[in-house]
Parts: structure tokens; sequence; C-alpha cells
């Protein structure tokens, strides 16, 4: 293929990655979005096979067939709870890649190149290893920690901020080393030195982040997965490689943002770890009477209510409730009750997790409100139903001062007349928090699997 048709495929499918991402922003246009992306992707596959860069394809068809294969049994196989794990486990794989690239660019003594390009390109090697090291240790302790093989609880070292400086300072430091001694054919002692430190880095930034603030990480690694592979395209000189990178790096940091402000939490303060242990103090006991229900009276409660509240959390998405809980939505619309959906941004373990699962049971999108427009509802509301979902509806995130996740906006559903609650156990969330609603006056607690207990209510609104 001609280098000017590669180029013109690349700028094809880097408007289709635009097109993708803009397309996801919604979820009406995300199926659409999707669509753009994958037909993106497919075209940069083939135009790069077929371009001039490749120089065995015996290696490259190994090569596609090993990765796609492992890639298709583990889509196939992951369950959709387990999703927050895969695409940790993806996006170290993409900073595993940024490290080969850059050590193999060391090595390459085919490069003709000297100077300044010379200078420019050891940097981008560098860069590339460093990000690409952060990248790969902190994605797998963030794997780790979301399939909870390691403890969700911060390892908050003594004078933690003093390492992650001194980390800091030696990676410049290596940096410079780095490329006086290329300049005569040198370099690879600070090299690797400085893949250690990245690595050792990418360890303690995510051991010292706690619980709560995971959805922070996994979307700041998601933009660190994005620079590594645009520093890879500058490693490769692939254009759309940088371009994708820059795409995925910054769509990243802007989820990033909105994931800090739905925690109400500084970026910078969740980067230096320790959020989820609490800003000193002890989170105060739960202690108060339990008011349990049963699945009969809970139907009842609903047929008698005009407006209702459904809160999912992650027990709906561990229950594959979705389909009963479209199922039962039906059912009350059809008797004239107005039902609404409240979506906080951190329910479930991914971003869009609770979007993903009521859009694939077929819920109205039209019903399906944010955590800002719900909140100031309550006052109307007869009844919420919370299904699986802890962290989010905790008061004391509002109300304790000491409380590990205090400051984080809640869904304030006591504020309405009933809340029922459904859950197995009086066990706590993510965060590992007491929660005081389950004891309010208010609230009723519907204990059981959420599938279970809704395929039960379900049965006594047909009864
Ligand atoms: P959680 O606070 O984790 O609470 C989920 C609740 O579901 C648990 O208390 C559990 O109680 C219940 N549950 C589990 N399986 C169930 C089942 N089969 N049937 C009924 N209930 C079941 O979830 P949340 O309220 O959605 O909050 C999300 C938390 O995850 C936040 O702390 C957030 O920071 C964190 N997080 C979010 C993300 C993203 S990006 N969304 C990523 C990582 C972490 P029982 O055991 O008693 O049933």
């Amino acid at each position: 293929m001609s280098q000017s048709l590669v180029t013109m495929s690349y700028i094809v499918a880097t408007i289709l990655f635009i097109l993708s991402l803009s397309g996801l922003s919604n979820q009406e246009t995300a199926r659409r979005g999707n669509y753009f992306g994958m037909l993106g992707m497919t075209i940069a596959i083939v135009a790069t096979s077929l371009s001039d860069t490749v120089n065995s394809y015996v290696v490259l068809i190994l090569a596609l067939l090993i990765g796609g294969s492992i890639g298709v049994k583990a889509a196939l196989k992951v369950e959709m709870t387990q999703m927050p794990e895969l695409v940790a486990i993806m996006h170290s794989l993409v900073g595993m890649a940024a490290v080969l690239v850059g050590y193999a660019n060391f090595m390459d003594d085919s490069s003709t190149i000297s100077g300044v390009e010379k200078t420019i390109h050891e940097v981008e090697i560098y860069v590339g290893i460093l990000i690409g090291a952060v990248t790969f240790s902190g994605s797998v302790i963030a794997f780790g920690k979301l399939s909870e093989r390691i403890t969700g609880k911060p390892l908050l070292l003594p004078a933690r901020h003093w390492l992650n400086l001194a980390l800091l300072v030696m990676a410049i430091g290596l940096g410079q080393m780095f490329l006086s001694q290329a300049e005569s054919g040198g370099g690879l002692a600070p090299l690797l030195l400085m893949t250690v430190v990245a690595l050792a880095f990418g360890v303690h930034m995510v051991m010292a982040i706690g619980g709560a603030d995971m959805p922070v990480v996994v979307s700041m690694l998601n933009s660190y997965s994005g620079w590594a592979a645009a520093a890879t395209g500058f490693m490769l000189s692939n254009d759309l490689l940088i371009v994708t990178g820059a795409l995925v790096g910054s769509s990243g940091a802007i989820l990033s943002y909105i994931m800090c402000r739905a925690m109400n939490r500084h970026f910078l303060s969740v980067i230096a770890g320790g959020f989820g242990t609490g800003s000193g103090g002890e989170a105060a006991v739960i202690e108060g009477d339990v008011h349990p229900i049963e699945a009969e009276e809970t139907a009842q409660l609903l047929l008698a209510a005009k407006n209702i509240i459904i809160i999912p959390g992650y027990g709906m998405a561990v229950a594959q409730a979705q389909h009963t809980v479209n199922e039962i939505t039906k059912l009350l619309r059809d008797k004239g009750k107005r039902v609404g959906f409240g979506i906080h941004p951190v329910a479930g373990r991914m971003p869009g997790h609770m979007n993903v699962l009521l859009a694939e049971a077929k819920v109205p999108y039209d019903i399906v409100f944010e955590m800002d427009e719900i909140n100031e509802e309550w006052g109307d509301v007869d009844i919420s139903i919370v299904i699986g979902a802890n962290d989010i509806v905790n008061p004391s995130a509002l109300d304790d001062p000491n409380s590990p996740i205090a400051g984080m906006p809640v869904l304030e559903c006591w504020k309405g007349d009933t809340t029922i609650v459904m859950k197995r156990s009086m066990a706590s969330g993510y965060a590992g928090v007491g929660n005081p609603l389950f004891v309010k006056d208010n609230t009723r607690m519907l204990f059981g699997d959420a599938n279970k207990m809704l395929q039960e209510v379900l049965k006594a609104l047909k009864g």
C-alpha cells in the first residue's frame, strides 16, 4: 500500500475514533459510537498491516492470532461484574507494550539519525518507558484491588509523600544521566534503574489509594494508558498511534476530573493517596433497630405509591437483576405510577456501569436520571427502592466528618417518604463503611438476593 493511501486511511480512522468518542458520551448514541470505533480500528489495523513498516507477515499474523484469540477468550468468559478488572489488566498490557517498544528502540542499532533528532528520539524512549512502567505496575495493582486479591485498604507508609518526591527526583536525575551516556552509545544502566523506580512508583501510587477512590484510579490509569500509547506512537513514528493515544489520554483525564467532581475530591489529593481512611477519627458505629419487610408487603407499598424512584447499585449487577427490575418498572408504569431511576456517578464498579445494565434490560432512557436531578425531588417521592447499593446512599457521607467517605455526594433517599433497601445482609459496601440509612425510621430492609426478592415482589404485584 502506498504511503499516501496509508495516511488517508489513518485520517479516516482518526475521524471515526472522534465520532466514536462523541457517540459514547450519550446512552442513545453509544451503540453507534461503538460501531464507529470498531470500523476505525479495523481500518487502522488493515492499513498498518499493508504498510511498508511490516517486514515479516509470519510474525504479524502469529501475533494477531495469539493476541486476538486471548482477547476473544477473555471477552467471552468475563462476567459483567469482572469488567473493571478486565479493563485494568488491558491497561497494564498497553503499559507493558510501551516499555517493550522503548527497549526495542533503544537496542535498535540500525537507526541512522543523529544530532538533535537523536536526542529527541532518546527523550521519547525515556518518557515512553517511564509512562509505560507506571501504567503497567499501577494497573496490575488496580486489577488486584478490583478483583479483591489485594486489600482495598490504602497502604499508608510513613513519609509516603517524601517517598513519591524522592522517586520523582530520581527519575529526573536518571533521565539526565541516560541522555549524557546515550551520546556515547551507553545508557542501559540508568534506563533499567529508572524502569525499576517507575514500577515502584506505580505500585506505591495505587496501593496508597483507598477503596472509595478506586473510580478515579480506574479512569486515571485509562488516561495513562492513552499517554503510553501516544509515547509508543512517537517511538515508532506512527501518527495514528499518537493521535489515538492522545484521544484516550485526554478523554481519560476528563473522566478522572468528572469522577473527582462526583466524589467531591481534588485530583491531586487522590493521587497523593490515603482517601478512604477518614480525616483522623473513626467513623461512627451504627446503632439502632432494623425494620425488616417481606416481598408481599413491599408490593403493597408499591401499589399504594404514586411516585417511585429506583436506585441501583453494585448488588444489582451481582444479582443480574436488571431484567426483573425492568419488568417491575413496566408493570408499575402500566398501572399509572411515575417510576424513575437515580444513578450515582460511581455506582457499581466502572463508569456508566448501571446505565449499561439498564440499557441491556431495555429500560427507557428518558426515565433514567442523574444524581443531581433526583436529589432535588425527594420531597415528592413516596417510595425509593435501593437495589444492592450501599456507599452511594450512605447519609454519613454528609453527616459524619470522620467518615472515610465524608464529603462524597450521595443519593439522599431518606428524604423521601419510605426507603426499601434490598441486600443480603447488613454488610458494608466497597468503601467498608457502616450505613446509618439501614436503621432510619423510614427505612425497611428487604433481605435476600436482589433478583430473587424482586421476582417475589413481581409475583406479588401480578397476584
Ligand atoms: P457498594 O457500596 O459496593 O454496595 C453494594 C452492596 O450490594 C453491598 O453492600 C452488598 O451487600 C450488596 N450486594 C451484593 N451482592 C448482592 C446480591 N446478589 N443481591 C443483593 N445485594 C447484593 O456499591 P455501590 O453502592 O454501587 O457503590 C459503589 C462503590 O464502589 C463506591 O464505594 C465506589 O467508590 C466504588 N467503586 C466504584 C467504581 C466505579 S467507576 N463505579 C470503581 C471502583 C470502586 P450484601 O453483601 O449485604 O448483600
